[in-house]
């Protein structure tokens, strides 16, 4: 991968380099330096790539799903007895609890690899991780096509630009295509539809600012906003949408996505302004019966307390915030009710909650 080459311009159904094979194991771009710096790192044993994923230089509910396979079919290369397959599982499984795209992804691997001889299981790891990551830049592109009559109906509405708000990071970065949230922008930009996108800032990890990098790469108009700043912006009608992506989404429709999405669809649902999920099948847990059963990722405080950004030299630091000692708590992540959700844009198109189970559980993903 040429990193000069980047940003990436987004492409409905083309890879993104976010992963990608490399001669003994795999790259990944390092979104933990990104928007200051552009790197790429060489992964090539299972423990580096579930560092990587742990401490999220790759992020993303679909994306470390994709990267988890990478690591298996690494692990498999290595040692491709059962005792290595289970292990690698277990391990990778280890590194984040919420996206079930993770576990979803490990689940595909271990189903396709325990019944070959060990033999076989080196080269159907690395076809069945590539199979996951193409797979995946596919259902981005159609989680963008059903989005865009959403944008393009509300552009019409009001007669100019339709004014989309987005939390965290749901782009390209965070997938293997073109983003789950950002997946109807796109294509709604490429097909027409005049887009204005409030990007909202996302502490403690500033997700928002990858955001704004992409957009900003892409030429889509869009505007930074602090997270406090969404419910004055939703309140007074500056936002006619939100769109936001998902790392699980129980069987009743209720959505774990970056924490303050909650407060977000709260604002939208008192302002009366749609609140979207978009999301592909991958991150649907049909047997996690409701919110209160998806397993919720503490952080720790060191993300609380620090801030990273360029310093008066123009390099990369971080900062402390809050003093040492100061008691604090990092959920990553909250429970957007169903009954707050007005439509999940999927791969199958835009479905109410009721439909979720019926259109996914009775065909297989
Ligand atoms: O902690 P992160 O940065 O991995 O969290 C990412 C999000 O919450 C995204 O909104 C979600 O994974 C959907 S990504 C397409």
């Amino acid at each position: 991968m040429d990193v000069a080459s980047l940003p990436w311009v987004p492409v409905a159904g083309c890879r993104a380099p976010t992963v990608w094979r490399e001669h003994d194991g795999i790259g990944v771009l390092d979104q933990t330096l990104l928007p200051y710096e552009r790197a790429t790192r060489h992964l090539s044993s299972v423990d580096q790539v579930a560092e990587a994923i742990g401490v999220m230089r790759v992020r993303g509910a679909p994306l470390i799903g994709a990267t988890a396979a990478y690591g298996v079919a690494i692990a498999m290369t290595v040692d491709a007895g059962d005792a290595a397959l289970d292990a690698a599982v277990v391990l990778l499984g280890g590194t984040r609890p919420t996206a079930v795209n993770l576990h979803w992804a490990l689940e595909r691997m271990a189903g396709r690899l325990r019944p070959l001889p060990a033999a076989d299981r080196p080269a159907v790891a690395w076809a069945e991780a590539e199979a996951i990551a193409d797979d995946d830049a596919a259902l981005c592109a159609a989680i963008g096509r059903h989005g865009v009559p959403v944008l393009r109906r509300l552009a019409e509405q009001r007669g100019g630009p339709v004014r989309v708000l987005t939390h965290c990071n749901a782009g390209w970065l965070a997938t293997c295509g073109i983003g789950t949230a950002l997946a109807p922008v796109f294509t709604a930009v490429a097909d027409g539809v005049p887009v204005e996108v409030v990007v909202s800032e996302t502490r403690p990890r500033n997700q928002g600012l990858l955001t704004a990098w992409e957009l900003r790469e892409a030429g889509v108009p869009h505007t930074l906003v602090a997270d406090n700043a969404a419910g004055f912006l939703l309140a007074t009608g500056a936002v006619d949408v939100v769109i936001t992506g998902a790392d699980r989404i129980a069987a009743n429709g209720d959505a774990a996505n970056k924490v303050g999405t909650y407060l977000k669809a709260l604002a939208a649902h008192a302002a009366g302004v749609p609140f979207h999920v978009a999301a592909p099948s991958s991150t649907l847990d049909l047997a996690c019966p409701d919110g209160a059963a998806i397993p919720i990722e503490d952080r720790g405080q060191d993300e609380v307390c620090t801030v990273r950004g360029l310093d008066a030299t123009g390099r990369v630091a971080e900062v402390r915030l809050a003093p040492a000692g100061t008691r604090t708590a990092n959920p990553a992540f909250d429970v957007t009710p169903a009954h707050l959700v007005s439509g999940y844009i999927t791969e199958r198109g835009v479905l109410g909650a009721a439909a979720l189970a019926d259109v996914f559980g009775r065909s297989g993903r």
